[in-house]
């Protein structure tokens, strides 16, 4: 198992590039189950996460290419309409496979998910939507088998709680089936109206992604298309964190900063200088922090992707911080990590009370989830001394090249085995 090994204390400076978005091209990549034609993406992340997708989608029926960051899929028939265990246990994100399975071939067999780091995470809203419109749903063995050998009908679905990969899912359902589907209470995050934008190169006729509600006016079928995914808001926010918590100057390029004005504002109001130098760049210089309170909520509030920087950030600041998380519940396990390190946190429920600014020192800590292991990279790279990550596999299931782009920008970072 690799390890990172970080040396604290270089601000860091110079410029880093944004990959394209991971939970952007998982959507995008399942997508492509819903045609026989070729669908070629571009800025696809190498990361594990994507290699899985396309795993998935090898046993599914699908031929895959991948030339540099483009991925080509074909997909002539559909050979087995399943996400085995196997697959589902390692990445929830696998069940995006259901309703293009069910709205191109008429039935899906899909493992249940089982428990996550971050919280329960069911897929019960996906299953109500595919119900909604028509599809028998039976569960046994762990597994969920959908059928709709007649094909799915349109049908109005309200969510009750928002859902982004449920509104992905559903969306893909709906393309396909006869009449109209209005997604109601749908998720608005840039990655949903990315996948829309794909559906709608591919002939689907949507109408809404972006917003809550969202129209779908099914076709009797999908073409091939090519298709350019939107850049990682998730990694951008991360490297923006990077320069304020190294009281560094660094410029986050090829990014797409209206996707995470919630973070930037919440930097600046912290004292970070934040500017805008053209519309895909994001320069940070870091300074003086002081300590601001933060929610996390759905798109376009603050990401609980970024939820984990945060709180690395907040030790470095001046004052007592009080993060809320709202979206899982169980978000909150690199707070223990990083008090190994010398933070003060104190967790209340869904809140983390964070004390600072306190003297982090290397210290040997364990990635727990992708996103955790981030914030521990970050708390590594303003603390004194040498911090070894254990674990880091869950950072390369959704970070390309994490230690090389860091180390570009001057930070002391290695990766052993
Ligand atoms: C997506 O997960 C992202 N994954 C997550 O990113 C992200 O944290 C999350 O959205 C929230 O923004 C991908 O896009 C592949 P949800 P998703 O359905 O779709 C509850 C990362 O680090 N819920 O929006 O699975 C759920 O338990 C990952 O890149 C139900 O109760 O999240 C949660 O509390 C981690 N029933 C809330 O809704 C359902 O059927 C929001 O979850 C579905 C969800």
């Amino acid at each position: 198992m690799d390890k990172f090994i970080i040396t604290g204390g270089t601000a860091l400076q110079g410029e880093i590039p944004t990959s394209g978005s991971k939970n952007s091209a998982l959507p995008a990549l399942a997508a492509a189950l819903l045609t026989d034609e070729p669908v070629t993406l571009h800025r696809v992340p190498h990361v594990r996460d994507i290699r899985t997708m396309q795993r998935l989608l090898v046993d599914i029926g699908s031929k895959v290419e991948v030339d540099h960051s483009a991925v080509r899929l074909h997909t002539p028939a559909i050979v087995c309409p399943e996400a085995p265990y196997e697959l589902v246990k390692t990445m929830r994100a696998s069940s995006l496979v259901l309703g293009p399975l069910v709205a191109r071939c008429g039935r899906a067999r899909v493992s249940l998910p089982g428990g996550c780091a971050i919280g329960a995470r069911p897929i019960n809203f996906h299953i109500f939507g595919l119900e909604r419109l028509g599809a028998r749903i039976n569960q046994a063995h762990g597994y969920i088998e959908a059928e709709a050998p007649e094909g799915l009908q349109g049908a109005t679905v309200h969510f009750d709680r928002i859902t982004v990969t449920g509104t992905e899912d559903l969306m893909m359902a709906a393309v396909l089936a006869r009449g109209e589907t209005m997604l109601r209470n749908a998720a608005r995050e840039p990655e949903v109206k990315d996948l829309a934008d794909l559906l709608v190169k591919m002939g689907a006729k949507i109408e809404g992604a972006g917003t809550s509600n969202i129209r779908i006016q099914g076709v009797e079928r999908l073409h091939g298309a090519e298709h350019t995914i939107i850049p990682d808001r998730i990694e951008a926010g991360t490297f923006l964190i990077a320069g304020a918590i190294t009281g560094g100057d660094l410029t986050i390029t090829e990014c797409n900063p209206e996707h995470i004005g919630a973070l930037v504002s919440k930097v600046q109001q912290a004292g970070a200088e934040v500017t805008q130098p053209d519309t895909a760049t994001l320069r940070v210089r870091g300074g003086g922090l002081r300590s601001v309170d933060m929610t996390t909520e759905e798109y376009p509030g603050f990401a609980t992707d970024l939820q984990a920087h945060y709180m690395a950030l907040m030790t470095q600041a001046d004052g007592i911080a009080i993060i809320l998380e709202t979206i899982f519940e169980n978000r909150f396990m690199h707070a223990q990590e990083l008090a190994r390190m010398g933070a003060k946190i104190r967790l209340d429920g869904k809140q983390a009370i964070v004390a600072g600014p306190s003297l982090l020192t290397g210290a040997g800590v364990i990635a727990s989830d992708l996103r955790a292991s981030a914030s521990l990279v970050l708390a590594a790279l303003a603390a004194r001394g040498e911090t070894v990550i254990d674990r880091v596999y869950h950072i390369d299931r959704g970070y390309e090249k994490i230690e090389t782009k860091l180390a570009r920008a001057g930070a002391k970072i290695r990766r052993v085995e």
